[in-house]
């Protein structure tokens, strides 16, 4: 073959993948009708939201002075960004790179209600549509009709991802947030798998750091999960590998993992475990959601270790020399800490770099 002729090949790859990668966005002539929209709505049983930007009471247009104050108030909190259909945890990431958006002011000194802002109020980097799933049925249809109109796909829990994943301007949003239960499974075996069984907590993908650790404490077992409650522990968190406060004890998220059901790109629904699908399984664990829809996950539950102890935040050292005692003991403390049924995890060193990376703090 000619070079010529290989980089004929290379060219043309190169025009179908950015072809590929140009999806159909609400607002183009190319996205589905109204009618079209109503008929997936309908087949959905209405769990399609047509979305709008939470914060337009601020705005002069549509300004209401009270529920801008109550935005104002509420808007920065995890409770509040984890409920809305068209948000994400991190207001940066509502905003495109050109600064269209409709973010929020923050509350006044005196607690009156800000003034009314002058700029447009638009969806910014948030989706236009969301279907806000019941059952994995729900995702299926949701990913057959992106692949059948070529839309934007995206899928959000909490929406607690510092890249910002779960948004996307224009978009189709698969939202797994109120597939939230959890209940423990004794001696389960995962489908097709012989001879091994664990308990396990049997989760939807919508459940979150608070929540697993409220069912441990309801049903005195403990499993893995990140630190910061809002963060999608059965879902993002586990796929990206998850970290967290017992991983010295039991591993990381994706060692914990027995099962999933997952929907894949052509709107299957599957079980992924280490008899069936094993190639999904293990691109599942730790590929960072590139391979499907996660719909329901099986995790290893242990009992309740005596304590959980988490030394995190912020430490202001005097000089490097106690800043590395401090490390040192914690150290120390692991192993008759983990002997004693205690869980010792992590210290978060962001703030402390001075001390690491030079001689004076
Ligand atoms: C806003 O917060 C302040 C202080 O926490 C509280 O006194 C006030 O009632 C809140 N207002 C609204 C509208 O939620
Ligand atoms: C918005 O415009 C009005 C009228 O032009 C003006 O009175 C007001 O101060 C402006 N608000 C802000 C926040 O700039
Ligand atoms: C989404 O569905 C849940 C029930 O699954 C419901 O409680 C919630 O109000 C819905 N949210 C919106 C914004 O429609």
């Amino acid at each position: 073959m000619s070079p010529r002729s290989i980089l004929s090949i290379g060219l043309a790859i190169q025009t179908v993948s950015i072809h590929a990668a140009a999806y159909c966005l609400a607002g183009q002539a190319c996205f589905p009708s109204d009618d079209v929209l109503a008929t997936f709505e309908q087949s959905l049983g209405g769990n399609l939201i047509k979305t709008l930007p939470y914060g337009s009471a601020c705005y002069s247009a549509t300004y209401n002075a009270e529920e801008c104050l109550k935005l104002a108030n509420q808007s920065q909190t995890f409770d509040f960004r984890e409920s809305q259909a068209a948000a994400v945890m991190y207001i940066n990431n509502e905003i495109t790179k050109d600064g269209e958006g409709c973010p929020v002011p923050i509350t006044t000194a005196d607690g009156s209600p800000p003034a009314a802002i002058n700029g447009s109020c638009t969806l910014g980097n948030m989706p236009s549509y969301v279907v806000n799933v019941t059952c994995a049925h729900d995702v299926s249809l949701a990913v057959k009709f992106a692949a059948a109109h070529n839309l934007r796909l995206r899928i959000k829990n909490s929406g607690h991802d510092y890249a910002g994943r779960s948004a996307g301007k224009g978009a189709l949003s698969i939202w797994t947030r109120h597939l939230n239960e959890a209940v423990l499974i004794e001696d389960f075996s995962p489908e097709g798998v012989h001879g091994y069984s664990t308990d396990v907590v049997s989760a939807g993908p919508g459940v979150n750091v608070e929540e697993l650790n409220q069912w441990g404490a309801d049903n005195a077992r403990v499993t893995i999960g990140g630190y910061t409650p809002s963060v999608g522990a059965t879902g993002g968190y586990l796929l990206g590998g998850g970290f967290g406060p017992t991983a010295p004890h039991f591993g990381m998220g994706v060692d914990n993992v027995v099962q999933f059901e997952v929907i894949t790109a052509d709107g299957d629904i599957k079980i992924a475990n280490s008899a069936k699908n094993q190639d999904l399984f293990w691109a599942l664990r730790g590929g960072g959601g590139a391979f499907g829809v996660v719909t329901h996950v099986w995790l290893k539950a242990y009992p309740a270790l005596a304590a959980v102890n988490t030394v995190a935040g912020p430490v202001v050292c005097q000089d490097r020399a106690s800043y590395e005692q401090m490390i040192n003991t914690l150290i120390d403390l692991q192993v008759p800490l983990n002997d004693a049924g205690h869980s010792v995890s992590q210290i978060w060193i962001g703030h402390n770099q001075c001390a690491i990376h030079s001689n004076y703090c």
